[in-house]
């Protein structure tokens, strides 16, 4: 599944209402919308999709963050869709994500950056299997 990827609108975007206009960025820019749900993450199921980065100084503070509200995961497709889709969310650290990206646009903070998007064709694909079973992907 090297033309797919995973993302996940952030808590605070959902909250403050952005997610349909990051939907429609994400269709505006090539990717065709495979999976799409919205779902509240307890904190032990925030802590095990992001139990890569459990020793990073950030990972409690994450857990808490990706817990607090409801998220929106979607499993997206488009040719090189891994680094096309980080391309067009721009940096982790808004304050380094370029003009007219997502983050740029959404972001809020390092933390509170609007969407996750997967770093490898690997990842992508474990990502995406924690969310959606192959009923829920067309
Ligand atoms: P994401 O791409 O979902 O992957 C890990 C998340 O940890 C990242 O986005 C941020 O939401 C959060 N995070 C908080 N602090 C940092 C940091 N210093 N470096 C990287 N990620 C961070």
């Amino acid at each position: 599944a090297t033309n797919r990827t995973f993302t996940m609108i952030k808590p605070d975007a959902v909250q403050d209402g952005h997610t349909g206009a990051i939907l429609a960025d994400i269709e505006k820019g090539g990717f065709r919308i495979v999976a799409l749900k919205k779902v509240l993450l307890t904190p032990e199921r925030a802590g095990k999709f992001y139990e890569v980065h459990k020793e990073r100084p950030f990972y409690n503070d994450l857990v808490k963050y990706m817990s607090s509200g409801p998220i929106v995961a979607a499993i997206l497709e488009q040719d090189n869709a891994v680094t096309a889709f980080r391309e067009l969310i721009g940096a982790t650290n808004p304050a380094q994500a370029a003009e007219g990206t997502i983050r740029k646009k959404y972001a809020k903070s390092i933390e509170a950056n609007a969407v996750h998007g997967s770093d490898s064709d690997e990842n992508a694909e474990i990502e995406g299997s924690f969310f959606f079973g192959a009923d829920e992907r067309f």
